[in-house]
C-alpha cells in the first residue's frame, strides 16, 4: 500500500480514537467513584480524609495511601490486604493503628467501589476494581483465617509484577 497525506490522517484518526477510547474503560465511572468514596469513611479514621494518614502529634495512624505501592499496584494484593488485615510487627512503630481485617464490613460491591476509589483518588491513578474481581478475590482468600504479614503483601507484590512484566515481553 502507498501512504500518501489522506491514509497517514486516518491512521492517526484511527490510532488517536482507539487510545481515547481506551482511556475512557479505564477512568471508574461517577457511580462507583461516589460509592468508593462513601465506604472509605470506613478507612478515614485511620488514613485521613486526604489518603496522606491521620497525623497523630509526630506520628500517624496509618501509612499514605497516596503514592502507595499496595494502592497503584495489582488490585488482588491490595484486595487481600484490606480484607484480612495486616499483622502488626510490634517493632515497627511508625503507625499507632493497626489495619484492621475488613471483609465483613464489606461486600462485594462496596470492596470494589472502595478499592476502585483509593486507586484513583489522592494522585493516584491505577486500574478500576469490578465487583466480579472483588468476589474472586473473597473466595481465593476464604481460607486465610487471620492478618498477612506485610512481608508476605511485598513478596506477592513483587511477584506479580515480575509475571505481568514477563507477560508484557514480546515473544519471539
Ligand atoms: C483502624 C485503622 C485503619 C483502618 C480503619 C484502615 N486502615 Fe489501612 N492501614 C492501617 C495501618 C496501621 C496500616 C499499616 C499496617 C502495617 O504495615 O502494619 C494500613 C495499611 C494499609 C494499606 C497498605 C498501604 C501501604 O502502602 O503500606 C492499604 C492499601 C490500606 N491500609 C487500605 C485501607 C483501606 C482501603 C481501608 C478502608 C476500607 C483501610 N485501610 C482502613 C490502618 C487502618
Amino acid at each position: 500500500m502507498k501512504l500518501n497525506q489522506n491514509t497517514l490522517a486516518s491512521l492517526a484518526a484511527v490510532g488517536m480514537l482507539s487510545l481515547g477510547l481506551q482511556a475512557r474503560a479505564e477512568d471508574p465511572s461517577p457511580e462507583i467513584m461516589k460509592e468508593g468514596k462513601a465506604t472509605y469513611a470506613t478507612c478515614m479514621a485511620c488514613h485521613n480524609v486526604d489518603g496522606k494518614g491521620l497525623p497523630v502529634g509526630n506520628l500517624k495512624m496509618a501509612p499514605p495511601l497516596a503514592g502507595s505501592k499496595f494502592a497503584l499496584g495489582d488490585p488482588e494484593v491490595m484486595a487481600l490486604a484490606v480484607l484480612k488485615g495486616i499483622e502488626k510487627n510490634p517493632a515497627d512503630t511508625t503507625y499507632i493503628g493497626i489495619m484492621a481485617p475488613l471483609e465483613t464490613a464489606l461486600d462485594d460491591k462496596k470492596l470494589a467501589a472502595v478499592l476502585t476509589y483509593v486507586r484513583n483518588s489522592f494522585g493516584n491513578k491505577a486500574s478500576v476494581v469490578t465487583e466480579e474481581q472483588a468476589k474472586g478475590y473473597r473466595e481465593k482468600f476464604a481460607k486465610i483465617q487471620k492478618s498477612v504479614a506485610r512481608t508476605t503483601l511485598d513478596k506477592l507484590l513483587a511477584k506479580k509484577e515480575a509475571a505481568a512484566k514477563e507477560e508484557a515481553k514480546p515473544s519471539e
